[in-house]
Formats: C-alpha cells, structure tokens, sequence
C-alpha cells in the first residue's frame, strides 16, 4: 500500500515601513492585531529599552485602549546582541515566560529587538506548541533590512551559529525607522554590509547607490539609509516569495554570498566581530576569488572594494591568519561546515558580473590563502 501525500501551505505576511508605528491612532496595530480576545506578550531587546525608554509604555497604552483585541501580558527584557543566542539561561527564561502565562497557538509574541533577539525569541516561540505567531518589530538595520523581514529563526550551539533553528514566517513585521537613530556606527555598517551582499548579487543598480552614499553615515544622511533598508529588505522578501524555495531545500543559499566565511569568522573572534563585520571580510575573500576567477572584472572588483572603503569598513582582521595544527587556514573549515548546514553539496553563491549570480561547488585552500595576503597587504598599504 503506499499513500501519496501532497499539500501546499500558502504564507503570507505584511512587512510595514514606517517614522512611527503609533501614528494614525495606531494603524498598524489596528491591522495587524485583529483577532478578539488573543494573548499578547512582549520580548523587548535590552538594547533598545534602555534607549526607548517609551516603547513599553507606548504598545500597553495600545492594548489597554483596544482591550478588546487582546490581554495584554508585562513585557520581558531580554539581554541583546549574540550572548542570547548562546546563553541557555536566557533562552531558558523566554520558554518559562510562555509557559507561565499560557500562550498557546492562537496567541502572539511581540518581539522587538536586533537580528539576535529576533533569532532567539523567534526560535523559542517557534518550538512552543509547535509555533505561536510572532509580530517582529525589529530594531537594527541589519534586521530592518535582512533578517527580521525573512522566515528564520535560530540559535548558537555547539559553538555553532544557527545550529538548532527553524523556518518560521512572522505574522507581521513593522520596520519603525525610528529604532535606527540611537544604534552605535558598528551596528549601523553591520547592516550595511547584508545591503552590500544583496546588491552585488542581485542589483547592481542599487549598489551603484552604496557606493555613492559611503558618506551617509558622517552626514547622518537619514533619508539614504531609509533608502538602503526599505530596498534592500524589498529584495530580500522579493526572493523569499519568488525565489521558489523560501524554505531552502535545496542545496544552495542564494543569498549567502560571503557568508560561508563570514559564520566562521564571527564564531572564530567569539563574536567579538559582528554579524556584519565578519560578513564583509566574507564578502571580500569571496570577491577576491571571483575575481581571480573573471566571474567580475578588475573594474568591478574595484568598484566594490571603493564602495566599502567609502563606508569605512574594517576590511581586515587577524583572525583570517589563524591556522590549525596542520598549517591550514583555520577559516578554511567555514567550507565543510556551511556544506554541513545546508546539506547536500556544496554550492557556494558568487558573483557573476556585478547584480547577478552563479553557483561554486567549490573553493581550494591555495584560493583562500592568497584571498587572505591580497586582504592584508591591502591593509598594510
Ligand atoms: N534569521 C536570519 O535570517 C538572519 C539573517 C542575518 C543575520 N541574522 C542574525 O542577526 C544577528 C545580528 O543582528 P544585528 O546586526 O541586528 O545585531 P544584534 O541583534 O546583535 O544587536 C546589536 C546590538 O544592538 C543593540 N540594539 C538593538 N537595537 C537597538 C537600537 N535601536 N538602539 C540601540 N541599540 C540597539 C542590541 O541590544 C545589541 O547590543 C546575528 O546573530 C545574525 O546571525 C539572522
């Protein structure tokens, strides 16, 4: 006997782009919170409490008007940054929370907070009863404009980024620009550079735009970082809904250029490099090797490397001279381990020209080694 099963389930979810997610009257809250009677908590990232003071005030004053719409449960601060992907009592303390107040299948979990938090309560919430929808209101860029508008969560173990994990779709997200003014100039370029990634990849008119706006940072250029979020996050849910594989089945990661590196490297520093900032340095031996390749010319590996100095990235670190016992490049072993994520084989997404893409099954150690002198004779000159 054998029974053929097949069945499609449809997602869909609205990502809001807004200077501040309470004005008309709470609009956003009136669409997105519809249902009667819904258990409501908040996760907020520690990072951005202590920096929005009001944001607490403001979501409960919401609830307490439109009691209707939910019951709304005391907020719980959750320590930001990577230490809450790696720590068990903190994640320990998110599934007690859930537990305690009785939020179930039909209920909400609010979570407002950097890539991390975003990650790790989203992980949690993901597993409690098999999945509590979640309305991420992220804080950084990076999470504006990546990962808060995509459908993973995750969290660190076994010295491992994102080993335990799921593929879960928010319910909602509102990108409030607002959250960005108070971040620091590292988190800000952390977010820059997943801009970068998806820009080289993917638009190489909307990278010609990062490489002319390096200076937005000094400027306090608002209006051309709100730009490079709300693209850079339209392309990013772009190819989640069109890329026919949002759940990553397959063996490629097409927007994981730099990444295969860029994962280890921020393990190797023990996270003492940001997501971003390891990122970069991903996003620069991958270049290098595209290049030596010809998949991009000298012109527009140097039109990326111009464009990242104009934003001042660090684009060197000690770490990528670090070997093992054998003498091999210790970043090396990103290689084995992003095939090992992924499953399957390896498929390492490059540039093809500037804007477009192709697939690498593979990168040799000579290729790394001299990726890693070119970058830091670079940093010498
Ligand atoms: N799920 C995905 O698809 C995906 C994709 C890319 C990256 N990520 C993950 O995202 C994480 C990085 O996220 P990130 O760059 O947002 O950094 P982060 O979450 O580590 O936050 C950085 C710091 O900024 C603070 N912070 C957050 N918002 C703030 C604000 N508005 N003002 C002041 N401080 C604020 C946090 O408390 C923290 O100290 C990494 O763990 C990475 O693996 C996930």
């Amino acid at each position: 006997m054998k029974i053929h099963q097949a069945f499609a389930v449809k997602f869909n979810y609205d990502i809001y782009f807004t200077e501040n997610m309470f004005s008309n009257n709470g609009r956003i809250f009136s669409e997105i919170f519809k249902d009667k009677n819904s258990k409501i908590m908040v996760f907020i990232d520690s990072g951005v409490a202590d920096k929005h003071t009001g944001i607490v005030k403001q979501i409960s004053a919401w609830f307490k008007k439109n009691q209707e719409r939910g019951a709304y449960i005391s907020p719980v601060r959750v320590p930001g940054g990577e230490r809450c992907k790696c720590d068990r009592k903190t994640q320990r303390i998110i599934g007690d929370s859930l537990r305690i107040h009785g939020l179930d299948r039909h209920s909400f979990v609010i979570i407002i907070g950097g890539g991390a938090v975003l990650d790790t309560v989203g992980y949690i919430a993901s597993i409690t009863h098999r999945g509590i929808r979640q309305v991420r209101i992220p804080t950084t860029v990076l999470s504006q404009c990546d990962s808060g508008v995509g459908v993973k969560t995750g969290i660190n173990y076994y010295n491992t980024k994102n080993y335990f994990g799921t593929f879960t779709p928010p319910y909602a997200v509102i990108n409030d620009f607002r959250f960005i003014r108070s971040l620091g100039v590292r988190d800000v370029l952390s977010g820059v550079a997943e801009a970068f990634k998806v820009a080289i990849i993917k638009d190489k008119t909307f990278l010609n735009f990062l490489a002319r706006n390096g200076s937005a940072l000094k400027k306090q250029n608002a209006k051309a970082i709100k730009k490079m979020i709300s693209h850079s996050a339209e392309l990013h849910a772009d190819h989640i809904a069109k890329g026919d594989d949002p759940f990553e089945m397959g063996s490629a990661r097409p927007l994981d250029f730099g990444h295969w590196s860029g994962h280890y490297i921020e393990t190797l520093t023990g996270y003492t490099l940001k997501h971003g900032e390891s990122v970069v340095l991903g996003l620069m031996i991958d270049m290098i090797i595209a290049r030596e390749l010809k998949l991009v010319t000298v012109r527009e590996f140097n039109k990326v490397l111009e464009g990242l100095k104009a934003w001042d990235f660090k684009l060197w670190h000690p770490i990528l001279e670090k070997r093992e016992k054998n003498g091999k490049l210790s970043i090396a072993n990103g290689l084995e381990e992003f095939r090992q994520h992924i499953g399957g084989e390896l498929n390492l997404v490059m540039p093809d020209g500037l804007g477009k893409s192709c697939l690498l099954k593979s990168i040799s150690a000579e290729q790394i080694e001299t990726a890693v002198k070119e970058m830091k004779n670079e940093n010498t000159k």
